[in-house]
């Protein structure tokens, strides 16, 4: 038989079944007990469905978990990420090799004794490379360039030292191997190596053989301590991240989660059991990046929201309270509710919101949704933020003042601005705008919003759109005094817009093509309308497509051309 590519050919390398054996047993019986410790913690959360459209799931892994599109929003730090991860899992096939040679120095992995193995070597050395630049430049970012999203931590300058000792290591003992072995079949394939092997030219092979024997344990060890360390850091990412990004939310970012109301006798999250087991993921997953921070109004603005302290703060409570919410995990998971409850009662810990969160950051939040759209691990905030509000709403009956006068709008007028709900169509005048109960067969209906009936802003933009479908021809009709809020900013403020706020003529609205005006209920309305009213997703369009169909059609000349 050819001799095998890089296995341990020579004497005098120190390989031990009993070693590795032990060494396995310790370290993994050690990871599945942290790893069952993470698992009922976040058992302690309520439950929630996310094995559903497994076709988007698969592809949401695809693209924004292998794929690494979020990271890659940010081109230096995507691309450096882009490496250190693909190569992590190349350069894991080794690692499974090396431990398979604590017991047998022959052991390859299927396949791999062959051109299989020689096509790997060549990859191999190369993203060793592609890591070990990657991670020079993490360093180099962290250390000299101190981006301001970034929190500098020690534990990322020690993972990226460990990484690195992981990498230099294996490449150290392939070049010790290939020393001792001048017919092996690495030599050239495994360049890299190969390369390095020079730095043992005129070495007793004594001396290779200690090296070889120092870097080959080191690795091993090494490699079995990191897996360990992982879960007690930012750097669990590594092994949550994927199953993160397939778990996500596949509801529109926009959209918030349906409150049940049925059975249930308190509302929103108050404490960290009340939130559902994908927050407690999401704790484990942040990789405290700061991307979320980056252009979120509140933060850029000095208030004092910032996204990842929201995560980060809830995760340090968890944490600090893993033994009971370990034993609270346990007791839902055995179904035993009642139990679990009596031992969250009895709980003393600080306030999640007051104490863990600012209740003022938990009002600061415009839910305009930068930070979720652009967390690379797909982790929401906005659901995090509303559901806290939910509890200072319906449970507590905490509202700012500022707040309280647009909610009392909403159930007295159906606006926020609290103006007659009778002045709705005011805003039309002298204007010719069909009515929806004069046109009932209209094409479109153009819902004109709170801000488009009463702001004086919005209402001249209103007109103006109304002039330009008029002058068009387009067949469209408003529901003018039938129009109600859509809800949305009670539904924002953590209330649940019941039929008090929104006339049933907003219903109506979804039931037809619609034009939408106001930028919120652009996003929001049809969404969240779906949400919680029994009805088909219908086509919507945005005022300017229509127009730019319009225009299109119309082909206008261009000036000056
Ligand atoms: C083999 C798996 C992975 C490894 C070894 C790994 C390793 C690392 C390392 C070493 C860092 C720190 C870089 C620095 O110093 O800034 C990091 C950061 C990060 N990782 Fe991973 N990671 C893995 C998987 C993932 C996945 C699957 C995702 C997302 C889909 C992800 C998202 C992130 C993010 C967002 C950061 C912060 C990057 C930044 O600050 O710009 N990681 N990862
Ligand atoms: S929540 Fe997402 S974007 Fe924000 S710091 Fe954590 S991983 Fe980064
Ligand atoms: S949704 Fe809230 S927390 Fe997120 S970026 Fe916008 S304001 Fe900031």
């Amino acid at each position: 038989m050819a001799p095998l590519l890089l296995s341990l050919q020579t004497e005098g390398v120190f390989v031990s079944p009993l070693f590795m054996s032990i060494l396995l047993l310790c370290s993994m019986s050690l990871f599945a007990g942290t790893m069952a410790d993470r698992y009922w913690l976040l058992r302690a959360g309520e439950r929630e469905n996310r094995n559903d459209r497994l076709g988007d799931r698969l592809r949401a892994l695809l693209s924004i978990g292998f794929g690494q599109k979020r990271l890659l929003y940010e081109k230096g730090a995507g691309w450096m990420h882009v490496g250190i991860f693909i190569g992590f899992l190349v350069v894991s096939l080794q690692t499974v090799t090396l431990i398979g040679r604590g017991f047998d120095p022959h052991f390859n992995l299927p396949f791999f004794d062959g051109p299989v193995g020689l096509v790997y070597a060549v990859v191999k050395d190369t993203f060793a490379l592609i890591i070990l630049l990657a991670l020079a430049y993490a360093a180099f970012r962290r250390l000299v360039v101190k981006p301001k999203r970034l929190h500098l931590s020690a534990e990322a300058n020690l993972i990226l030292l460990w990484i690195a000792s992981l990498i230099a290591s294996d490449l150290l003992g392939d070049a010790a191997a290939l020393r001792l072995d001048p017919g092996n079949h690495g030599h050239g394939y495994a360049w890299l190596s190969t390369a390095l092997s020079g730095l043992f030219a005129g070495s007793e092979t004594a001396t290779v053989q200690t090296w070889f024997n120092y870097m080959f344990w080191f690795h091993n060890i090494a490699v079995l301590a990191f897996l360990n360390f992982l879960p007690f850091g930012k750097h669990f990412h590594v092994l949550t991240a994927l199953p993160a990004v397939f778990l996500r939310r596949l509801t529109p970012s926009a959209a918030l989660e349906k409150m049940e109301f049925e059975g249930m006798e308190t509302f929103g999250v108050g404490k960290l059991e009340d939130f559902s087991w994908r927050r407690f993921l999401d704790m484990y997953t942040c990789t405290e990046c700061g991307r979320c921070n980056d252009m979120c109004p509140t933060d850029l603005t000095g208030k004092p929201l910032n996204p990842r302290s929201i995560i980060v703060n809830e995760r340090d409570q968890a944490y600090a309270m893993a033994d009971h919410l370990t034993a609270v995990g346990k007791l839902k998971g055995a179904g035993k509710t009642a139990a679990a409850t009596a031992l969250i009662e009895a709980q003393e810990r600080p306030a999640l919101i007051g104490e863990v969160n600012d209740e003022e950051a938990i009002w600061a939040c415009t839910t305009c949704g930068y930070c979720q759209t652009h967390c690379p691990v797909m982790i929401d905030h906005i659901p995090n933020i509303v559901d806290q509000r939910r509890h200072l709403v319906m449970m507590e009956a905490k509202v700012p003042s500022v707040l309280q006068g647009a909610l009392k709008g909403l159930e007295n007028n159906s606006n926020p601005w609290n103006v007659s709900a009778a002045g709705r169509e005011d805003w039309i005048g002298e204007l010719e705008v069909p009515r929806m109960r004069d046109n009932g067969t209209a094409e479109y209906l153009l819902f004109v919003g709170c801000a488009g009936s009463f702001d004086s802003r919005n209402v001249e933009v209103m007109q103006a759109l109304c002039v330009l479908l008029n002058e068009a021809g387009v067949d469209y009709a408003v529901l003018g005094t039938e129009e109600g809020c859509c809800g949305d900013p009670a539904y924002r403020s953590g209330r649940w817009p019941g039929r008090a706020v929104v006339v049933p003529g907003s219903a109506v609205a979804i039931e037809v093509r619609m034009l939408r005006v106001r930028p919120s209920a652009a996003v929001w309305f049809p969404v969240d309308r779906i949400v919680f009213l029994p009805v088909a997703r219908t086509p919507n369009h945005r005022q300017g497509h229509v127009l730019i169909d319009l225009l299109k059609i119309a082909q206008p000349p261009v000036r000056g051309g």
